[in-house]
Formats: C-alpha cells, structure tokens, sequence
C-alpha cells in the first residue's frame, strides 16, 4: 500500500519539520479548499511553491474548488506528480484536457453521493481515481465503509477494460480502515489526522504501507 500524508492536519506554523517528519511517504497529498465547493478554506498555491520547495517527495494535489481550470496551471509545478479534479465541480473536461497538456497525470474524484456510474466515460483519461470515504471538507471525519464497493467496482471496470489508473482513498484512514481498504483493492491511501496526531510519524506510515 502507498501512503500519502494529507498536511491538512499538520501544525502549520512549523511545516519544514512537519514534512521532514513523513521522510518516507510515497507522495504528499495537498488539499487545496476554496470555501466555495466545500464548506472550509485550506490553502493556496502560494503554501503549495513552498512545500514544492522543501520536500523532494512527489506532490499529490487535490482540489476541491468550484472552478479548478482556474487554478491548474498555478498548481503544475515540477514536482506535482498527481492533479485530481472533482467530477462534480465546473469545466471538469476543459480540467482533464489541461491537467494533461501541462504534463501532469489526470486524478478523477467523486464525492460520497455519487456514483462511479457518472464518470465511466472518464476513466479511460485518468491516471488516478480517488474515491472520497468521507464529505470533503474536513480532516478527522469517520470512515465510510460503503464507499468500497466503489473502489471494488473502480477495480472491476480496470480489470474488464485494460485501464491503468490507481486507485486512492481519501477519509478516515488509519490502522483499521487501511486493512478494508486494501482487501477492496485500494492502491494509495490518504492518511490526515490518524498520521499527523502521533509523534513518530515515520514509524507509523511503515506500519500503515
Ligand atoms: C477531506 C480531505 C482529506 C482529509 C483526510 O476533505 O480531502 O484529504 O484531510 O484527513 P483524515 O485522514 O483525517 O480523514
Ligand atoms: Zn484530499
């Protein structure tokens, strides 16, 4: 399993040393909030260049804004591996077209109400699915364990039409939920606040991978 630490929890007023703290993460997740399309305001890319900056781990960005074609090319810097766009926000194809003429790799999203049905057509221009296992917006919400039989169904359709996405959970993971998650074929798992509440961090995604 790959692990992708969400700062969204970290301790913002000492963030060099809350990176150097998850050294062997697989990539960071970067949730970028607008207060708009979810009911909280995170960051900006302004945060976003100077974590870029400090951290040769592979960034994970993640946003859940209204309009993300607005804010895609601020986000394509050069160690931005993953941009993932909600299928539910505004100008989500014009998104996918731009997320890949930056030559950045497509992350599709569904929030928990809708239906893997919505984004077939998609899924053959993504490099990662991330299934929400919680309401976007906040870090420290309860798992939901229904959302895996989207990430079994996300499987189902790779395997039936030679797809090659990843696929990542996002919500409520920690030493219990990544074992469901796993078992129903999760690739990348988002950990927040599990991660981020304990001190050895390092030793906890080992035990997590
Ligand atoms: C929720 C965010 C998540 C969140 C994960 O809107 O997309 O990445 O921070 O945090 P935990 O692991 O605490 O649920
Ligand atoms: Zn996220």
């Amino acid at each position: 399993m790959k692990i992708a630490p969400s700062i969204l929890t970290a301790d913002f007023t000492d963030l060099k040393n809350e990176i150097k703290s998850i050294s062997n993460a697989d990539l960071i997740h970067i949730d970028i909030m607008d207060g708009n399309f979810v009911p909280n305001i995170s960051f900006g890319p302004a945060i976003n260049k100077q974590i870029a900056k400090i951290s040769n781990i592979d960034l994970d960005v993640h946003l859940m804004v209204t309009n993300p074609l607005m804010w895609i090319d601020e986000f394509s810097l050069e160690n931005v591996k993953y941009i993932t766009v909600h299928y539910e926000s505004q100008n989500f194809l014009e998104s996918i077209k731009r997320i890949k003429e930056n030559k950045k790799l497509v992350g599709i999203t569904i929030k928990p109400k809708t239906k893997v049905s919505s984004i077939l057509d998609v899924l053959k221009l993504a490099d990662l699915v991330l299934v929400m296992s919680v309401e976007p917006g906040f870090g420290g919400q309860k798992f939901m364990p229904e959302m895996l039989d989207k990430v079994r169904e996300l499987k189902r359709l790779r395997e039936e039409n030679n797809y090659n996405y990843q696929i990542e959970i996002d919500g409520g993971i920690n030493n219990e939920t990544i074992k469901l998650a796993k078992e129903a074929g999760v690739d990348i798992s988002v950990v927040g606040s599990y991660l981020f509440n304990q001190t050895d961090r390092n030793k906890v995604i080992d035990n997590l991978k």
